[in-house]
This record gives structure tokens, sequence and C-alpha cells, in this order.
């Protein structure tokens, strides 16, 4: 195993699946990207501004929680990358896996605005359904 990608939205399950896939990389000697994405926002019926204003605030989040992930693993014997993409989350998290002929990708179970009525969450449902890789779900 050479190169895992693990999906991180910022939620406490994707904190988890970092840690795993963490864990694995480190085992593995692999090198380990850590994706998020900043999702498009549907919401046609707001005015453009607003719209600015919360992709902007989303983006900074973002990047915010990146930046610490990388500072937090750059002491890590394994080659990190942290990776931002825009667009539907399970459509580019597939794509980049795509890219990047990963041998795993590690997402969570839950994200962070699903509820936990549903087995799994609609992100990683799809990436479970539609990966020609291995799929590792923690939970
Ligand atoms: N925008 C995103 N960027 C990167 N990974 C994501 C994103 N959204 C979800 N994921 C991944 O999918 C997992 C499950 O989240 P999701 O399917 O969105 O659940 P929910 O429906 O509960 O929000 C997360 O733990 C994370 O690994
Ligand atoms: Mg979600």
């Amino acid at each position: 195993m050479q190169k895992i990608l693990v999906a991180h939205d910022g939620s406490k399950s994707s904190e988890k699946a970092l840690k795993k896939a963490l864990e694995l990389a480190v085992n593995f000697n692999a090198s380990l990207s850590v994706l998020s994405v900043i999702p498009e926002l549907y919401l046609t019926e707001l005015p453009d501004m607003d719209r600015e204003r919360i992709f902007e605030s989303l983006s900074t989040e973002t990047t915010n929680t990146m930046e610490k992930i990388r500072k937090s693993l750059s002491g890590k014997s394994i080659e990190v990358k942290t990776l931002i993409r825009q667009g539907d989350p399970a459509e580019k998290i597939l794509e980049t896996a795509n890219k990047m002929k990963v041998d795993l990708v590690v997402t969570g179970s839950h994200g962070k605005h699903g509820t936990k009525k549903f087995l799994l969450g609609s992100v990683s449902a799809k990436i479970v359904d539609y990966s020609k890789y291995p799929v590792l779900v923690v939970k």
C-alpha cells in the first residue's frame, strides 16, 4: 500500500478517519493525502452577496483546519499532503482518488451536518458505492 487518501470535513467522525488513516500510513510507510472539499452552494434563492459571504467563511474555515492538520502531521516520518477542492464532495473525492490512483480511500461514517438516523452519511455512502478503490469507513 503506497497511497492513502482520507476525506476530511472537519467533523469528529472525519477526525477518527484521519487518525486511522495516519496509523495505516505509518505502518505501511505510505503517503497520506488529506482532502477537504468546499461544497458548492445550491441555495439559489440566496442573494449573491450572502452566498459569497457563506462561501468565504467556509473557505476560511477549511483552509484553517487543513493548515492545522498539516502542521500537526509535519513531524511524522511519512509524506503528508493537504488538498482543498471545491464542488460536490463525493464527486471530488472520487475524482481525486482516480487521478492519484490511490490504494485506499478512508472516510468517516458520518459528517458534520447529517443525521445519525442513516447508517452512513450521504458522502460516505456515495464513495462506498462508486469508488474503484478499496474504501475504509471508520466508525
Ligand atoms: N466536504 C467534504 N470534504 C471531505 N470529506 C467529506 C466532506 N463531506 C463528507 N466527507 C467525508 O465523508 C464522511 C461522511 O460524511 P457525510 O457522508 O457528509 O455524512 P453526513 O451526511 O452525516 O454529513 C466524513 O466523515 C468525511 O470523511
Ligand atoms: Mg455531510
